[in-house]
């Protein structure tokens, strides 16, 4: 009965005997740090013991699946020669020893372009069944770059924003891990619907409360690093743009009402000047047959720039009057026989003033025989003129400074030769 077993358990084991095993051994993946040298072991047992040729071959291929192996070293055995391809120059080599089954590879000086699945074959001439390779998986460790922290999204209340972290590198890839602080500086829980995903923190809703300090934490088995946001949640009104726009535009609205207040002040500045001008030159340059002070106080325009106006003609006639009455006279006659069709002319226009300008041409006509009458007075008078010239002068500067005063006083003007005004 035993025997029987015995001859079972012996067919069961006999089929392994005529097959190759190639192995590498745990742990896996083999680790390393950039920079460093790491050796990767590899054991073979062949079917028969001390086998005459054995070729074996170090190949690599990248993590992705459909990525092409690239066998870049081959040792032949008994002479021990190498074909390296120059895919890692010279950081490879191999430590075999055939009888023992050994064919480590080493490789120096690591750098990222190591980090991927490595194979070890092992060829013997009639030792073709079993497992002629094994693959292993080198990591190149890097430790974790100081990550960059940013804000996704307006600060804003209501808003919903992201803070972002992320390690230019790092290898094995960093995890990322966000804690939050309050305004303080003390460690807070964070709003249940916040989600911390692969460096990305979700905040949604932000408040004022969620301001504070956020950190982020990169970390790989190497070593860890982090960064840092203040967060400053403000009202919708108050962001930097907006509270930019309010002011630009204050700015502006300011900027159009001076200038609107200084046109305003310009214009009535200048009317004034012009005003000014106007009554100068007329005091100066009119001819006395334009207008008269009695026609011109009748007239129905009774503002007050009308009446300055009349006032220095009226003054203008009574100094032509002293300098020449009889020339002046004739003239005023002649002036009134134009003005009356003129007011004959302006009667048409102003009908509703018709009245007006009737009651007017009688008082024309009552002065007109005044003016008569004053004439031959006037010629009485002629004998004395020479005499009475230098009072007359006299009487001008007076006029002058009168004027001067009533101009001043803004009142229209009563000359001291005329009749008083009748209306
Ligand atoms: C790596 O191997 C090279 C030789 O290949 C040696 O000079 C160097 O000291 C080794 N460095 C480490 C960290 O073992
Ligand atoms: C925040 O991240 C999520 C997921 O990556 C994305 O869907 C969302 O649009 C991001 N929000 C902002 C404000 O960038
Ligand atoms: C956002 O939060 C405010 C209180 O901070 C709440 O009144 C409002 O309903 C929230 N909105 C949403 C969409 O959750
Ligand atoms: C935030 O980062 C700055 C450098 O960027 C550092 O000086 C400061 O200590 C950090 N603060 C915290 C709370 O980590």
């Amino acid at each position: 009965m035993e025997g029987r077993i015995l001859a079972f358990i012996l067919l069961c084991l006999v089929p392994h005997v005529g097959a190759i095993t190639v192995e590498i051994p745990k742990p896996k993946p083999y680790e390393s740090a950039r920079g460093g040298n790491v050796t990767l072991p590899c054991t073979f047992i062949p079917s028969k013991p001390n086998p005459a040729t054995v070729t074996i071959s170090w190949s690599v291929r990248g993590l992705e699946p459909e990525s092409e192996e690239d066998q870049f070293l081959t040792y032949y055995y008994p002479d021990a020669s190498i074909d390296t391809t120059s895919t890692y120059g010279g950081r490879v080599a191999v430590d075999v020893d055939v009888p023992k089954g050994k064919a480590n590879l080493m490789i120096s000086a690591l750098t990222l372009n190591e980090n991927k699945i490595f194979k070890c074959a092992v060829q013997i001439r009639g030792d073709v069944n079993g497992k002629t390779s094994d693959t292993t998986r080198l990591v190149v460790l890097v430790a974790p770059s100081t990550p960059i922290c940013n804000i996704q999204g307006t600060a804003e209340y209501g808003q919903n924003i992201n803070l972002t972290c992320k390690s230019e590198e790092g290898s094995p890839s960093p995890t990322y891990k966000w804690e939050s602080r309050d305004v303080q500086n003390m460690p807070r829980v964070p709003d249940p619907k916040t989600t911390d995903k692969d460096g990305i923190l979700s905040l949604y809703n932000i408040s004022k409360d969620t301001s504070g300090y956020f950190i982020c934490t990169s970390a790989n088995k190497i070593r860890s690093a982090t960064c840092n946001i203040t967060l400053s949640v403000m009202p919708p009104s108050m962001n930097v743009a907006s509270t930019a726009g309010i002011i630009a535009g204050v700015v502006i609205a300011l900027i159009i009402l001076f200038i609107v207040i200084y046109c305003c002040c310009c214009r009535k500045k200048k009317n004034e000047e012009e005003y000014a001008m106007g009554v100068h030159e007329e005091f100066h340059d009119k001819e006395p047959e334009k207008t008269s002070g009695g026609q011109r106080s009748n007239g129905a325009a009774g503002d007050r720039s009308d009446q300055h106006e009349v006032k220095s003609e009226r003054d203008h006639d009574n100094r032509r009057g002293y300098d020449d009455p009889h020339s002046d006279y004739d003239d005023r006659r002649s002036d009134y026989d134009d003005r009356r069709r003129d007011h004959d002319g302006r009667r048409r226009d102003h009908d509703d003033q018709r009245r007006d300008y009737d009651d007017r041409r009688s008082d024309y006509d009552d002065r007109r025989s005044d003016y008569s009458d004053r004439r031959s007075d006037y010629d009485d008078r002629r004998s004395d003129y020479n005499d009475r010239r230098d009072r007359y002068d006299d009487r001008r500067d007076r006029y002058d400074d009168d004027r001067r005063h009533d101009r001043d006083e803004d009142r229209p003007p009563v000359p001291a030769n005329k009749p008083p005004r009748r209306d």
